[in-house]
């Protein structure tokens, strides 16, 4: 199997599964316990904490664990409408924001909140100008994707970060794609709140955090035991955050040889790929994720594409895998300009560090021949009368 669809999710790296391995067995404290064996988890949590905080240049009292970063998200948006709901009423986002993150507007806007969606380009970068303008008097937040999670476009978060700070809104962002793929710093990009998830990363699934400037308001999502300074409460998942911990560790110490070495692999697939007549590049040319690959191959379903390279053994997706259970054709290849049926014809590869020049050399080799089989099945094929 080649696996090509890391956006979706990793393989927990073996070395991050036996920095956790421990805390299933005989590390299994409870980190609010007295006792030595509560201590011993409490101080991994710490280390883990500083761990996170260090590849984002934060401090670690500034990082809040959670589930993941739907949890992340969530708690971002919705905590700081419910604490600021008196200074304002109205956030600004974008229409190509993670479903996590669009329906949370979505929810907000049904109890008086307004939410302004920003549109994107054809290649899927906001206008700063657009951003400027919406910006009000009564905004408490802005919240924009770093790296998109289906096309893969980098925004300039530093542009947008100058931006927002000249308003009174604070500035949120999801950093889930892009955290140990592209430098993130907090500092740097003046943000207030930004969301990581584990198991992008090739860390555990079920864990990530929500980082909080220090002097942010926010209100929780889960009320208890006051746990996370009172913010995220409940029993801490000791193993997962420990291994979240060593998953962002390996991940930005790895990332100045293995990134360059995948964007050179990625480049060769997309040049190759785009030879295939019919086909194009969604996402930017350059601003991209180095992992990211994303096409669209006219006159052929996605699903149908995703079915037959899994069949000859690689695996990759069609929009999002997050949102793979509905037949709607993706919001964000909607809102770069593709028509209903282009969107339908998408393929996203998303890369990871096991991928190795005989696989995209192999992916190289089977793609024409299933697009070309598909597109000599195609329903499309008579209506557009471009094949025989
Ligand atoms: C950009 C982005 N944000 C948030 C999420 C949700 O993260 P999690 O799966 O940890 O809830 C995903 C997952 O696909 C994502 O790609």
């Amino acid at each position: 199997m080649i696996y090509m669809d890391h956006s979706a999710t990793t393989p927990v790296d073996k070395r991050v599964l036996d920095f956790m391995l421990p805390y299933f067995g005989e590390k299994y404290g409870n980190a609010s316990s007295l006792h030595s064996l509560g201590q011993e988890a409490k101080k991994a949590i710490e280390e883990a904490r500083v761990k996170v905080a260090k590849v984002i240049h934060a401090d670690p009292s500034e990082i809040y664990f959670t589930s993941g970063g739907t949890e992340s998200n969530n708690f971002a948006i919705k905590g700081v409408s419910f604490a600021d709901k008196d200074k304002g009423k109205h956030i600004i986002t974008t229409k190509i924001e993670h479903d996590c993150v669009l329906n949370t507007c979505k929810w907000l806007e049904k109890r008086g909140f307004e939410v302004t969606y920003l549109d994107v380009d054809k290649h899927g970068l906001i206008d700063i100008g657009d951003l400027e303008s919406s910006l009000r008097e009564d905004t408490i937040l802005v919240s924009i994707t770093h790296a998109n999670n289906e096309i893969g476009t980098v925004q300039d978060m530093e542009e947008i970060g100058k931006t927002v700070k000249e308003s009174n809104a604070y500035l949120h962002t999801d950093a889930v794609q892009s955290v140990t793929k592209l430098p993130v710093d907090v500092k740097k990009m003046r943000l207030d709140m930004l969301s990581i998830s584990s198991h992008k990363i090739f860390g555990p699934k079920g864990v990530g955090c929500l980082h909080i400037r220090k002097g942010v308001k926010l209100d929780p999502l889960a009320h208890g035991g006051g746990h996370e300074g009172g913010l995220r409460s409940g029993t801490e998942n000791v193993s997962g955050i420990v291994g979240f911990g060593e998953a962002m560790k390996i991940g930005e110490e790895e990332r100045p040889k293995a990134m360059p070495r995948l964007q050179k692999l990625r480049d060769k697939i997309m040049d190759n790929v785009l030879k295939i007549d019919n086909t194009w590049l969604n996402g930017h040319p350059q601003k991209r994720l180095p992992i990211n690959a994303n096409f669209s191959f006219k006159f052929i379903e996605g699903e149908s594409l995703v079915l037959l390279l899994d069949a000859k053994g690689i695996e990759a997706s069609t929009g999002s895998a997050c949102s793979s259970k509905s037949l709607k054709p993706s919001h964000v290849l909607l809102a770069i300009g593709l028509k209903p049926e282009e969107a339908h014809g998408s393929l996203r590869l998303t890369l990871g560090k096991d991928n190795t020049e005989k696989d995209a050399d192999y992916l190289l080799e089977v793609l024409p021949e299933v697009v070309s089989e598909l597109r000599k099945m195609s329903p499309f094929k008579k209506d557009y009368g471009e094949f025989e």
